[in-house]
């Protein structure tokens, strides 16, 4: 890759976990394609990353997920036969995003943790910046820049890994990515410590991760070297509490609204917010 790439092109979107709790929907169908309305999880990532100018999407799967690739192309029975009628304005959106970016795929043939789901990117990513988006995670900008995109507005500043992260009821620090620092400008901080799913009693803080990062790509050499910490799997935030030591990975306490698509509880709100606001 040439080295002159320094803005961000490529979102990469881990795709291959089971969905065990929204079984047995997932039996079958992934995760990711479960819709929000109308829309599935990944489809409402996909736009969030071509609203922050990115063009090239790169999704690490799993067996069983063939459907997310089906989504990303076109259908041409369907194109057929609904070309002309009153529903073909159903397929303006997919449309769109299909002809405004280009889809990879490689896939991860052991779930061993989100790093490990990341390096199995570095295939399509190569040697340059990228975003991830976790699909489960939906946000959304109330009007304003979607998260992705103030993200990379402040890459294009500070040039070296940001996490989004939000404050959390303590009591929750266990199911999150913390991490503690020193805020630089308002809304930002300069992150020391950084901590998987501490016991609220451990954790550093009340600012947790949530599913949007950029990386730079020294990440992967990280990632190669990081050993299996929570849950015996090679998490990102260890690899990226290696960048934070180097003072080279900022948090954003992003402007917007995010949802846990990855708990009924989050979804159900996802859904009813959604609903309320295209009613
Ligand atoms: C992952 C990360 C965690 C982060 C979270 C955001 O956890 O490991 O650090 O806070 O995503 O959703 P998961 O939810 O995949 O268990």
């Amino acid at each position: 890759m040439p080295k002159d790439i320094k803005t961000v092109r490529k979102c990469l979107f881990p795709a291959a976990g089971y969905g065990t709790r929204f079984l047995p929907a997932t039996k079958a169908i992934p995760k990711e394609m479960l819709p929000v309305l109308t829309k599935p999880l990944l489809q409402y990532g996909v736009e969030e990353a071509i609203s922050a100018g990115l063009d090239t999407m790169a999704i690490v799967t799993g067996r069983g997920k063939r459907a997310i690739e089906d989504h990303f192309d076109i259908s041409y029975e369907l194109e057929h036969q609904i070309k002309g009628t009153s529903k073909e304005h159903y397929l303006t959106e997919i449309r769109k995003v299909i002809t405004s970016c280009t889809f990879s795929y490689t896939r991860q043939i052991e779930m061993k943790g989100l790093g490990h789901a990341i390096l199995c990117g570095e295939t399509l990513i190569g040697n340059e910046p990228f975003a991830v988006i976790l699909a489960d995670d939906l946000c959304d900008n109330e009007g304003g820049d979607s998260v992705l995109a103030q993200m990379v507005a402040l890459y294009e500043k500070y040039k070296c890994s940001i996490v989004a992260v939000e404050e959390i009821p303590m009591q929750d620090s266990n199911k999150y990515g913390v991490i503690a620092g020193e805020e630089i400008e308002k809304g930002i901080v300069r992150v020391t410590d950084m901590v998987e799913k501490p016991e609220p009693a451990d954790a550093p803080s009340n600012l947790a991760i949530i599913g949007r990062y950029i990386l730079t790509p020294d990440i992967f050499d990280i990632i190669r070297e990081t050993k299996p910490g929570k849950g015996g799997e090679i998490q990102i935030t260890d690899a990226l509490l290696a960048q934070a030591k180097k003072g080279n990975v900022i948090a954003y306490k992003f402007k917007g609204k995010r949802f846990d698509c990855g708990s009924v509880d989050g979804f159900v709100e996802a859904t009813n917010y959604f609903y309320n606001k295209v009613k």
